[in-house]
């Protein structure tokens, strides 16, 4: 069997990229052996606020769970109730390297022009790689944008295997056909994400209809008319990728749907399709998160779960690094 292991921040809300990118297909995709991960560890890298985190950590396990993952098939939990993903980061932080560290894209892009940054914001990648060997994932379901935190995690995990034996699983990455990077709708070269800097860009799961139609409507489009995918109609390309990704048409089907017609018609049809998508998702969430004590205990049990295996694995890997038993 398969396992596949994947995790999201509770930083902000979650957004249509998030959605359409993963945890979609996690949830069409989940079997009896996959483990998904709300991971506040890695939401505390930076700035934020705590009472918000909590509530920002039931919130998202909200909108798992109305996405479709099933706790009684899969195991869905909290990073931070499973004590061993920090233990396993500290041993792999003496295995990956400052360098390799230093030439992660994200840790650049977030920390730039930051006054002080955390070492937590720099060693992130290291607790992701964690996350992932801790379980022995095979597969790990995400968007373009963890790529490279990827390739460090199956480097880590090579490299300890070569040093002190074959203990981890090497992870494969898998993105979906179409989503993978779903940009913002106004700054058209900015992949859609959680921080607050473009409210006009990002649809947040927790929009509304309407105000999803709106910044549709509003979405920056190129010059010209043509409802094509090309490299110098990024915002147009990326409203066919929404269309593509909510209604599942291929890019080539819908380019021949609207030859002829303007935007207007385009992004309505864009606007409803993602509508239609969201709103089983958006009904079930506002019942869920009614019981957030109901929701708290899901994520207990997935946690006793997920310990099970993690504090095996630990077992091992205290035992391969010469830690004294
Ligand atoms: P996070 O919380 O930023 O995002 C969660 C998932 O959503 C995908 N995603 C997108 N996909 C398409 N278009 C977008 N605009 C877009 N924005 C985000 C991300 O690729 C991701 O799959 N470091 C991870 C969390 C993490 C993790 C892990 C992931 C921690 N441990 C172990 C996998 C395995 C992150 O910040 O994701």
């Amino acid at each position: 069997m398969v396992r596949a292991f994947s995790g999201i921040q509770p930083s902000g809300t979650p957004h249509l990229g998030n959605y359409l990118g993963a945890f979609r297909r996690w949830a069409d995709q989940q079997q009896a052996d996959d483990l998904y991960c709300v991971v506040d560890l890695h939401a505390i890298t930076v700035p934020y606020d705590t009472q918000t985190l909590r509530a920002q950590t039931v919130d998202l396990a909200a909108w798992l769970l109305a996405a479709g993952l099933d706790p009684d098939v899969c195991t869905l939990f909290v990073q931070s109730h499973v004590r061993e993903h920090t233990e396993l980061a500290w041993i792999l932080n003496c295995v990956a390297t400052t360098g390799e560290l230093s030439r992660m894209v994200q840790f650049k892009e977030k920390s730039k022009g930051q006054e002080s940054v955390s070492v937590g914001l720099f060693d992130y990648p290291v607790l992701q790689a964690a996350d992932i060997l801790l379980y022995h994932a095979d597969e790990v379901p995400i968007g373009d944008d963890q790529r490279q935190h990827l390739e460090l995690s199956r480097d880590i995990a090579q490299r300890f295997n070569h040093r002190f034996g074959e203990t981890f699983t090497v992870p494969r990455p898998t993105f979906p056909p179409v989503g993978a990077r779903i940009m913002d709708l106004q700054l058209v070269d900015n992949k859609m994400s959680k921080s607050e800097t473009s409210p006009q860009g990002t649809i947040d799961l927790a929009d509304d209809a309407d105000a999803t139609t709106r910044k549709i409507m509003r979405a920056v489009t190129d010059s010209g008319s043509e409802v094509r995918a090309a490299p110098d109609k990024p915002g147009v390309t990326n409203l066919l990728d929404l269309l593509a990704a909510a209604s599942g048409a291929s890019v080539d089907e819908l380019e021949r749907r609207y030859e002829g017609q303007g935007y207007g018609t385009f992004k309505r049809d864009v606007a409803d399709a993602v509508n239609d998508a969201l709103r089983p998702v958006r009904a079930r969430h506002a019942e869920l998160i009614a019981d957030p004590a109901a929701l708290i205990g899901l994520l207990y049990k997935g946690a006793d779960r997920a310990r099970e295996m993690a504090s095996a694995t630990m077992d091992t890997v205290r035992e391969r690094v010469g830690l004294l038993r």
